[in-house]
């Protein structure tokens, strides 16, 4: 076999960039894709053999082209996500939620579809779900459903695509950037009060997770799945 070919939509920050090195290390051509340049220039300079593309994933034109420039996507991973929709039902801002759908949804989709056309036919798409699909947390209806709606793509996609593998993955808490919108005592405070309910007793890292996508779009075997690494998250109640 060539050399593979992975292309990480999201890959710049957290369970992307974690999956890229991961991929990397297999042997793998890795590609990274992320809209803002300083951490395409931080991942440039801490990680020299992944090869950047400045695009947004909702940009189904700008992906098309970093696929194209690639030639064949073996394992295209979409670990993008947005940071809107989180709140109580009465007042969440529906504005804002469906900003978050075009975000991460849309996102999602545009994607998939800019690349497919390069896919190669024993390559494997993997999407980033997330565990407030599959449990039932006050304040996260508006994710649930974004996360729903793309974890409900996996099956039929992997029927209609195949051979091309589709699976999803669940993370729950994970300890990446995606939360720095929250002030650092507050985000300590709320990791470690989590990491206290959960089965595991502890909060994920972004390797963990990344663990998991790599073998979902790896092997061979797997496909229509939708895997849950979250430790335990929806066994407990998290506030
Ligand atoms: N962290 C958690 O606790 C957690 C829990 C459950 C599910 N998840 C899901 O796991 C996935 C990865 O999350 P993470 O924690 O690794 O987040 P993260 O650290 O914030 O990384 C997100 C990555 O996606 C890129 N990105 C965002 N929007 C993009 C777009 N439209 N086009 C291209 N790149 C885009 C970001 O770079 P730029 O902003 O520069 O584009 C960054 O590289 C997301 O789908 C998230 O919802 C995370």
């Amino acid at each position: 076999m060539n050399t593979p070919n992975a292309l990480v939509v999201g890959g710049t920050s957290g369970i992307g960039l974690a999956a890229a090195r991961q991929l990397r290390a297999r042997g793998a051509n890795v590609h990274i894709v992320g809209r803002g340049k300083e951490r395409l220039d931080a991942v440039a300079e801490s990680d020299p053999d992944l090869i950047g593309h400045r695009a947004d994933g909702g940009d189904r034109a700008a992906v098309a082209a970093v696929a194209a420039a690639i030639g064949t996507v073996d394992w295209l991973v979409i670990s993008l996500s947005g940071s809107e929709g989180m709140g109580p039902i009465a007042d969440l801002d529906l504005d804002a939620l469906r900003g978050a759908f075009d975000a991460k949804f849309w996102g999602h989709l545009t994607t998939i579809q800019a690349v497919l056309p390069r896919l190669a036919s024993s390559g494997s798409i993997t999407l980033l779900s997330a565990i407030t699909a599959r449990t039932a947390m006050p304040g996260t209806a508006g994710l649930a459903a974004i996360n729903g709606a793309i974890e409900a793509m996996v099956k039929p996609l992997a029927a209609e695509l195949a051979p091309i593998r589709v699976n999803g993955v669940s993370p729950g808490v994970v300890d990446t950037p995606w939360w720095n919108g929250l002030p650092d005592d507050a985000r300590r405070e709320y990791f470690a009060r989590t990491a206290q309910a959960l089965p595991t007793r502890r909060i994920a890292t972004a390797d963990d997770v990344a663990d998991i996508v790599v073998t979902v779009a790896t092997n061979p075997n797997m496909t229509g799945t939708v895997i849950e690494a979250d430790g335990g998250a929806r066994l407990v109640s998290l506030g």
